[in-house]
Protein backbone atom coordinates (compact mmCIF):
# COMPACT_ATOMS: atom_id res chain seq x y z
CA UNK A 1 0.00 0.00 0.00
CA UNK A 2 3.12 2.11 0.34
CA UNK A 3 5.25 1.18 -1.87
CA UNK A 4 5.41 2.30 -5.82
CA UNK A 5 4.66 -1.08 -7.43
CA UNK A 6 7.20 -1.00 -9.42
CA UNK A 7 10.31 -0.92 -6.88
CA UNK A 8 12.59 -3.88 -7.55
CA UNK A 9 14.41 -4.12 -4.70
CA UNK A 10 14.20 -7.55 -4.56
CA UNK A 11 14.35 -8.65 -7.78
CA UNK A 12 16.23 -11.68 -8.66
CA UNK A 13 15.95 -12.79 -4.91
CA UNK A 14 14.69 -15.60 -3.19
CA UNK A 15 13.01 -14.82 -0.41
CA UNK A 16 12.19 -18.13 2.10
CA UNK A 17 8.93 -16.54 4.85
CA UNK A 18 7.33 -19.62 7.72
CA UNK A 19 4.25 -17.76 9.23
CA UNK A 20 1.35 -18.95 11.07
CA UNK A 21 0.64 -21.23 14.08
CA UNK A 22 1.62 -25.20 13.99
CA UNK A 23 -0.31 -27.80 15.30
CA UNK A 24 0.90 -30.47 17.24
CA UNK A 25 -1.41 -33.34 17.49
CA UNK A 26 -2.50 -35.44 20.63
CA UNK A 27 -4.88 -37.57 19.11
CA UNK A 28 -6.75 -38.17 16.19
CA UNK A 29 -8.83 -35.07 17.02
CA UNK A 30 -6.87 -32.79 19.20
CA UNK A 31 -4.12 -30.49 19.05
CA UNK A 32 -1.83 -28.06 21.15
CA UNK A 33 -1.46 -24.38 19.21
CA UNK A 34 -1.20 -20.82 19.91
CA UNK A 35 -3.36 -17.94 18.42
CA UNK A 36 -0.93 -16.58 15.67
CA UNK A 37 -3.44 -15.27 13.15
CA UNK A 38 -0.77 -15.34 10.31
CA UNK A 39 -1.35 -12.34 9.14
CA UNK A 40 2.10 -10.69 9.86
CA UNK A 41 4.05 -13.49 8.06
CA UNK A 42 1.59 -13.50 5.14
CA UNK A 43 1.95 -8.88 4.42
CA UNK A 44 5.53 -9.95 4.33
CA UNK A 45 4.96 -12.49 1.76
CA UNK A 46 2.61 -9.86 -0.49
CA UNK A 47 4.87 -6.93 -0.09
CA UNK A 48 8.30 -9.14 -1.00
CA UNK A 49 6.51 -10.49 -3.78
CA UNK A 50 5.55 -7.11 -4.59
CA UNK A 51 9.43 -5.34 -4.24
CA UNK A 52 10.39 -8.27 -6.96
CA UNK A 53 11.02 -11.12 -4.84
CA UNK A 54 10.27 -14.96 -5.88
CA UNK A 55 8.48 -15.99 -2.77
CA UNK A 56 7.94 -19.51 -0.99
CA UNK A 57 5.56 -19.38 2.29
CA UNK A 58 5.37 -22.17 4.39
CA UNK A 59 2.65 -21.55 6.08
CA UNK A 60 0.73 -23.48 9.47
CA UNK A 61 -3.28 -23.66 9.23
CA UNK A 62 -4.58 -20.03 9.13
CA UNK A 63 -7.52 -18.40 7.59
CA UNK A 64 -5.66 -15.82 5.11
CA UNK A 65 -5.67 -16.45 1.09
CA UNK A 66 -2.44 -16.90 0.13
CA UNK A 67 -1.25 -14.00 -1.96
CA UNK A 68 -0.97 -13.46 -5.42
CA UNK A 69 1.80 -14.85 -7.23
CA UNK A 70 3.46 -16.42 -3.55
CA UNK A 71 4.50 -19.88 -3.83
CA UNK A 72 2.82 -21.39 -0.46
CA UNK A 73 3.35 -24.97 1.14
CA UNK A 74 0.46 -25.76 3.72
CA UNK A 75 2.01 -27.97 6.64
CA UNK A 76 0.56 -28.12 10.50
CA UNK A 77 3.68 -29.41 12.68
CA UNK A 78 7.04 -28.38 13.77
CA UNK A 79 8.23 -31.09 12.17
CA UNK A 80 6.59 -30.79 8.47
CA UNK A 81 7.63 -27.03 8.64
CA UNK A 82 11.01 -27.52 9.15
CA UNK A 83 10.86 -30.06 6.42
CA UNK A 84 9.61 -28.31 4.01
CA UNK A 85 12.04 -25.23 4.88
CA UNK A 86 14.61 -27.41 4.21
CA UNK A 87 13.54 -28.24 0.97
CA UNK A 88 13.00 -24.44 0.02
CA UNK A 89 15.80 -23.19 1.43
CA UNK A 90 18.85 -23.69 -0.44
CA UNK A 91 17.38 -21.62 -3.37
CA UNK A 92 16.73 -18.75 -1.27
CA UNK A 93 19.16 -15.58 -0.14
CA UNK A 94 16.72 -14.74 2.65
CA UNK A 95 14.85 -16.59 5.40
CA UNK A 96 12.24 -14.63 7.67
CA UNK A 97 11.14 -16.99 10.62
CA UNK A 98 7.51 -15.40 11.48
CA UNK A 99 5.76 -18.75 12.31
CA UNK A 100 5.11 -18.83 15.98
CA UNK A 101 5.97 -22.89 16.37
CA UNK A 102 5.19 -24.46 18.79
CA UNK A 103 7.86 -25.13 21.06
CA UNK A 104 6.73 -28.82 22.15
CA UNK A 105 5.24 -31.56 20.79
CA UNK A 106 3.50 -34.90 22.01
CA UNK A 107 6.17 -37.37 23.10
CA UNK A 108 3.78 -39.90 21.57
CA UNK A 109 0.75 -39.40 19.63
CA UNK A 110 -2.81 -41.07 20.43
CA UNK A 111 -3.62 -43.31 18.01
CA UNK A 112 -7.21 -43.41 18.57
CA UNK A 113 -9.32 -40.70 20.29
CA UNK A 114 -8.48 -40.57 23.83
CA UNK A 115 -11.22 -41.32 26.34
CA UNK A 116 -11.66 -39.59 29.66
CA UNK A 117 -11.49 -41.36 32.64
CA UNK A 118 -9.12 -39.45 35.74
CA UNK A 119 -9.86 -36.21 36.85
CA UNK A 120 -6.32 -34.85 35.75
CA UNK A 121 -4.68 -36.61 33.29
CA UNK A 122 -0.73 -35.50 32.27
CA UNK A 123 0.18 -34.78 28.88
CA UNK A 124 3.98 -35.80 28.06
CA UNK A 125 5.76 -33.28 25.63
CA UNK A 126 9.37 -33.04 23.79
CA UNK A 127 10.97 -29.79 22.88
CA UNK A 128 10.69 -29.32 19.08
CA UNK A 129 13.75 -28.49 16.33
CA UNK A 130 14.26 -24.61 16.38
CA UNK A 131 13.68 -24.20 12.76
CA UNK A 132 15.50 -20.98 12.69
CA UNK A 133 18.18 -21.65 14.77
CA UNK A 134 18.85 -24.77 12.50
CA UNK A 135 18.74 -22.95 9.24
CA UNK A 136 21.08 -20.53 10.85
CA UNK A 137 23.87 -22.99 11.73
CA UNK A 138 23.72 -24.46 7.90
CA UNK A 139 26.82 -23.07 6.32
CA UNK A 140 25.22 -22.21 3.37
CA UNK A 141 22.72 -20.10 5.64
CA UNK A 142 20.56 -17.76 4.07
CA UNK A 143 20.95 -13.85 5.56
CA UNK A 144 18.44 -15.36 8.59
CA UNK A 145 15.46 -12.98 10.18
CA UNK A 146 13.79 -13.54 13.56
CA UNK A 147 10.71 -12.52 15.22
CA UNK A 148 9.93 -12.45 19.18
CA UNK A 149 6.53 -11.93 20.65
CA UNK A 150 7.36 -11.34 23.94
CA UNK A 151 5.26 -10.02 26.87
CA UNK A 152 8.15 -8.77 29.38
CA UNK A 153 11.57 -7.38 29.01
CA UNK A 154 11.20 -7.62 25.06
CA UNK A 155 14.34 -5.54 24.08
CA UNK A 156 16.39 -7.91 26.57
CA UNK A 157 14.67 -11.15 25.18
CA UNK A 158 15.09 -9.93 21.55
CA UNK A 159 18.55 -9.45 21.64
CA UNK A 160 19.33 -12.36 23.14
CA UNK A 161 17.79 -14.44 20.56
CA UNK A 162 19.83 -12.58 17.98
CA UNK A 163 23.20 -12.85 19.34
CA UNK A 164 22.26 -17.25 20.01
CA UNK A 165 20.65 -17.34 16.81
CA UNK A 166 23.09 -15.75 14.82
CA UNK A 167 20.58 -13.44 12.99
CA UNK A 168 21.03 -10.85 10.49
CA UNK A 169 18.26 -9.01 12.37
CA UNK A 170 15.12 -9.54 14.57
CA UNK A 171 11.72 -7.91 14.71
CA UNK A 172 10.31 -7.71 18.69
CA UNK A 173 6.68 -7.11 19.98
CA UNK A 174 5.57 -6.77 23.11
CA UNK A 175 2.06 -9.19 22.87
CA UNK A 176 1.17 -7.99 26.08
CA UNK A 177 0.23 -4.53 24.37
CA UNK A 178 -3.72 -4.59 24.16
CA UNK A 179 -4.65 -3.70 20.43
CA UNK A 180 -1.82 -5.17 18.46
CA UNK A 181 0.33 -8.42 17.88
CA UNK A 182 -1.03 -11.81 17.41
CA UNK A 183 -4.83 -11.23 15.69
CA UNK A 184 -4.65 -7.91 14.87
CA UNK A 185 -4.25 -5.91 11.54
CA UNK A 186 -1.88 -3.51 13.01
CA UNK A 187 1.59 -4.38 14.75
CA UNK A 188 4.22 -2.09 16.49
CA UNK A 189 7.54 -3.75 16.24
CA UNK A 190 11.42 -2.53 17.42
CA UNK A 191 14.32 -4.25 15.09
CA UNK A 192 17.68 -4.93 16.31
CA UNK A 193 20.47 -5.92 14.19
CA UNK A 194 24.46 -5.50 14.51
CA UNK A 195 26.26 -2.52 12.19
CA UNK A 196 29.09 -3.53 10.41
CA UNK A 197 31.25 -2.90 13.41
CA UNK A 198 29.46 -5.29 15.33
CA UNK A 199 27.84 -2.31 16.93
CA UNK A 200 23.89 -3.00 18.10
CA UNK A 201 21.64 -0.82 15.95
CA UNK A 202 17.92 -0.52 17.13
CA UNK A 203 14.80 1.02 15.29
CA UNK A 204 11.37 1.54 16.52
CA UNK A 205 8.58 1.17 14.12
CA UNK A 206 5.33 2.54 15.28
CA UNK A 207 1.69 1.19 15.51
CA UNK A 208 0.83 0.68 11.72
CA UNK A 209 -0.91 -1.81 9.23
CA UNK A 210 0.69 -5.27 9.08
CA UNK A 211 1.25 -4.15 5.24
CA UNK A 212 3.31 -0.93 6.28
CA UNK A 213 5.41 -3.14 8.76
CA UNK A 214 6.29 -5.90 6.44
CA UNK A 215 7.14 -3.17 3.60
CA UNK A 216 9.75 -1.32 6.68
CA UNK A 217 10.85 -4.55 7.41
CA UNK A 218 11.43 -5.43 4.34
CA UNK A 219 14.20 -2.23 3.61
CA UNK A 220 15.67 -2.33 6.74
CA UNK A 221 16.46 -6.48 4.76
CA UNK A 222 17.92 -4.74 2.37
CA UNK A 223 20.35 -2.22 4.63
CA UNK A 224 21.69 -4.81 6.63
CA UNK A 225 25.49 -5.08 6.45
CA UNK A 226 25.24 -8.74 5.05
CA UNK A 227 22.71 -7.67 2.58
N1 LIG B 1 11.33 -20.31 15.93
C1 LIG B 1 11.51 -21.37 15.05
N2 LIG B 1 11.34 -22.65 15.48
C2 LIG B 1 11.00 -22.90 16.76
C3 LIG B 1 10.79 -21.83 17.67
C4 LIG B 1 10.97 -20.55 17.22
O1 LIG B 1 11.83 -21.14 13.88
N3 LIG B 1 10.84 -24.16 17.15
C5 LIG B 1 11.56 -18.94 15.45
C6 LIG B 1 10.31 -18.10 15.39
O2 LIG B 1 9.70 -18.19 14.13
C7 LIG B 1 10.87 -16.70 15.65
C8 LIG B 1 12.06 -16.95 16.55
O3 LIG B 1 12.42 -18.32 16.36
O4 LIG B 1 11.38 -16.12 14.48
C9 LIG B 1 11.83 -16.69 17.98
O5 LIG B 1 10.71 -17.43 18.43
P1 LIG B 1 10.31 -17.34 19.96
O6 LIG B 1 9.18 -18.27 20.25
O7 LIG B 1 10.18 -15.89 20.33
O8 LIG B 1 11.66 -17.86 20.65
P2 LIG B 1 12.10 -19.21 21.27
O9 LIG B 1 13.52 -19.42 20.84
O10 LIG B 1 11.15 -20.30 20.97
O11 LIG B 1 12.13 -18.88 22.81
P3 LIG B 1 10.91 -18.68 23.88
O12 LIG B 1 9.63 -19.15 23.24
O13 LIG B 1 11.35 -19.47 25.06
O14 LIG B 1 10.90 -17.18 24.15
CA1 LIG C 1 8.88 -20.18 21.38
Amino acid sequence: ELLAPRENLFQGQHILITAGPTREAIDPVRYLSNHSSGKMGYALAEQAQRLGAKVTLVSGPTQLPVPTGVDCVQVESAEQMLNAVQQAVSASSVFIACAAVADYRLANVAEQKMKKSQATMQLQLVRNPDILATIAARPDAPLCIGFAAETQDVAHYAQDKLTRKKLAMIAANDVSDQGIGFNSDENAMQLFWHDAAGQLQQRDLPRASKGHIAAQILRQIKELPSS
